[in-house]
């Protein structure tokens, strides 16, 4: 018998996230039978897909949604042995008992030097959104001018440094000073501070009076408009998420830009990095020898304890992070 931690989503999410909205519950889980596992949690990942996931994915009184890196430490399931490592979607769950039906075994040549954290980061989910929204959807060439918001976080910091490698001017946005000092670091080429320019469209021509071939869209809302009119004719654009848009009580009913999309004949296209999914054992050895080579640099925002799960949410959803906001059990 383990005893085993959950959060509860208690209430759906209305407007910002609040501690009410989330319960933590113990439970007594029994020995796993044959064919099943017993997890234990070692890192989960707090993610801005949970807020809206939620209201589709989930019913009040559901354990929240989510992935872990978790331990096997009993195990009745030949293909999982006890001490082997993997990823799984248990949510947030200390421990698990699991068939082993979608958990994910942590690639064998894992070095030892690079902590398992990094497979819910720049070796997991955020690092493949951020490959595929360049190769796959914006097909970026070299000596091209790319955009990218929420850029100091976990899927912009890496896209911006893949852009890098690939031969191109990289301009990223984030909210704080300190975290453009950060992109500086990455090798971003201009950075600035969306919370306190005066204005975005004279800060995005600065950095790019070029105007910009690609844009990697992370946060929705009024900046994209903007950023719309600074494309060169003929951009794209990858729609990977809008933050900005996630706790509105309202959907934006704003004026959609198609004067300017018609004009510069631009090309939009939303994307979920899971649609490569046959690519990922391929897409996370090439990622892995990127940061092995020094090519990719590595952020995380580590929170320690299960227990702070929601505050770790909630402070990411803030801008609390820089690079991949992590717990640490
Ligand atoms: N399509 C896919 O398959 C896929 C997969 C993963 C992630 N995503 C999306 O990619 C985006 C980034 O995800 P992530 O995991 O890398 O998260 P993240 O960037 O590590 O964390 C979220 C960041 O969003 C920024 N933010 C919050 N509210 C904002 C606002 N109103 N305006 C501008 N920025 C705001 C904050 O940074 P600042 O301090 O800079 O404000 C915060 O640190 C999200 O939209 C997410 O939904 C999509």
């Amino acid at each position: 018998m383990v005893q085993a931690k959950a959060w509860i989503l208690t209430k759906h999410f209305d407007g910002f996230p609040k501690e009410s909205n989330f319960q933590l519950k113990v439970e007594e889980l029994p020995e796993p039978k044959d064919g099943e596992v017993l997890l234990e949690a070692l890192f989960l990942s707090v993610d801005p897909y949970m807020r809206p996931f939620s209201r589709v994915r989930m019913k009040e009184g559901d354990v929240m949604i989510g992935t872990q890196v978790a331990k096997v430490i009993q195990s009745k399931n030949a293909e999982f042995p006890a001490g082997v490592h993997v990823v799984g979607r248990s949510g947030w769950r200390s421990h698990t008992i699991s068939d082993g039906s979608g958990l994910i075994p942590i690639m064998p040549d894992w070095p030892r030097d690079v902590s398992l954290s990094l497979a819910l980061g720049i070796i997991g989910m955020p690092g493949l959104t951020a490959l595929y929204g360049i190769e796959e959807v914006l097909g970026l060439k070299a000596g091209e001018t790319l955009l990218v918001n929420a850029a100091a976080g976990a899927v912009g910091s890496v896209v911006g440094q893949i852009a890098k490698i690939k031969g191109c001017k990289v301009v990223g946005s984030a909210g704080s000073d300190a975290k453009v000092a950060f992109l500086k670091e990455l090798g971003f080429d201009e950075a600035f501070n969306y919370k306190t320019v005066a204005s975005w469209e004279e800060a995005l021509r600065k950095a790019a009076p070029e105007g910009y071939n690609c844009f990697f869209e992370n946060v929705g809302g009024p900046f994209s408009s903007v950023a719309l009119s600074q494309m060169k004719d003929f951009g794209r654009i990858a729609v990977c998420g809008s933050i900005s848009t996630y706790n509105d009580t309202q959907p934006q009913t704003g004026p959609f830009p198609h004067m300017t999309m018609i004009f510069k004949q631009l090309k939009m296209e939303g994307f979920m990095q899971s649609r490569w999914e046959k690519k990922h054992p391929e897409s996370l050895r090439r990622l892995m020898g990127w940061l092995k080579e020094g090519k990719l640099q590595n952020r995380e925002h580590i929170t320690k304890g299960f227990e702070n799960m929601p505050a770790a949410f909630m402070g990411m959803l803030q801008g609390e992070n820089t690079g991949k906001a992590i717990v640490a059990v």
